[in-house]
């Protein structure tokens, strides 16, 4: 079914993901950070991914600065913006994640229908969903960049949580809301996750 596709052939890579990861004292795999605009997600993972690096371990961060403003500045917050959005962002972790890197992403992904095919586009065990937690009302109170407050005015359409349906996760790896733990405790508990997972060691 696909002509474009009919002539391009899948190169078998001499080096593999597990060589490309060996010459480094870490597991691939990508930390997913999902929650509401709001809730935490990417200090948090800004925050593992300073720990991270302080303990030499490499990491890459794919956040909105990098990612809304130039691979995906074409896309809205449509459904099917926001479905494209994270499968973009899918193929891309899963590039860096071959890579041998631990990749942490922090996008709001409010769907379950596409956190699930970006996890069945990895490896067992290494796709870590980390519900942000963060109820609403909360998330509202802080609007660090104002748009709750924008959104209840009707001067932003389809904003996730009060106009765009956010779905969370049923059976999530961790769940932190940033209401009842502190940065510190959030970090620790990814952490946790990774050593005792063994991602690292
Ligand atoms: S999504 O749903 O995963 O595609 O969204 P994401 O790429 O994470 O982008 C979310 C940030 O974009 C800003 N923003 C909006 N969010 C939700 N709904 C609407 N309509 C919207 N318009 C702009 C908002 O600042 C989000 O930032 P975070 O960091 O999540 O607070």
């Amino acid at each position: 079914g696909n002509d474009v596709c009919a002539d391009i052939v899948w190169h078998q890579h001499k080096i593999s993901k597990s060589q490309r990861a060996s010459i480094k004292t870490q597991k691939p795999c990508l930390l997913w950070f999902t929650g509401l605009s709001g809730a935490g997600k990417s200090t948090i993972a800004n925050a593992v991914e300073a720990q991270l690096f302080e303990w030499r371990r490499h990491t890459y961060l794919l956040d909105g600065d990098n990612v809304r403003y130039g691979l995906n500045k074409d896309l809205g917050f449509s459904d099917e913006s926001r479905v494209e959005n994270i499968r973009r962002i899918g193929e891309v972790a899963k590039l860096f994640v071959d890579s041998g890197m631990i990749v942490l992403s922090a996008f709001i992904s409010p769907f379950r229908e596409d956190r699930k095919i970006v996890r069945q586009m990895l490896e067992p065990g290494e796709f870590v969903e980390v519900h942000v937690s963060t109820p609403l009302n909360v998330c509202e109170q802080r609007d660090p960049k104002g748009l709750y407050k924008k959104a209840r005015a009707g001067r932003i359409e389809k904003f996730t949580g009060v106009d765009s349906p956010y779905e969370p996760p049923v059976n999530p790896e961790l769940t932190l809301n940033t209401d009842a733990l502190s940065l510190s405790e959030c970090v620790e508990r990814v952490i946790g996750y990774l050593i005792a997972q063994q991602f690292i060691v």
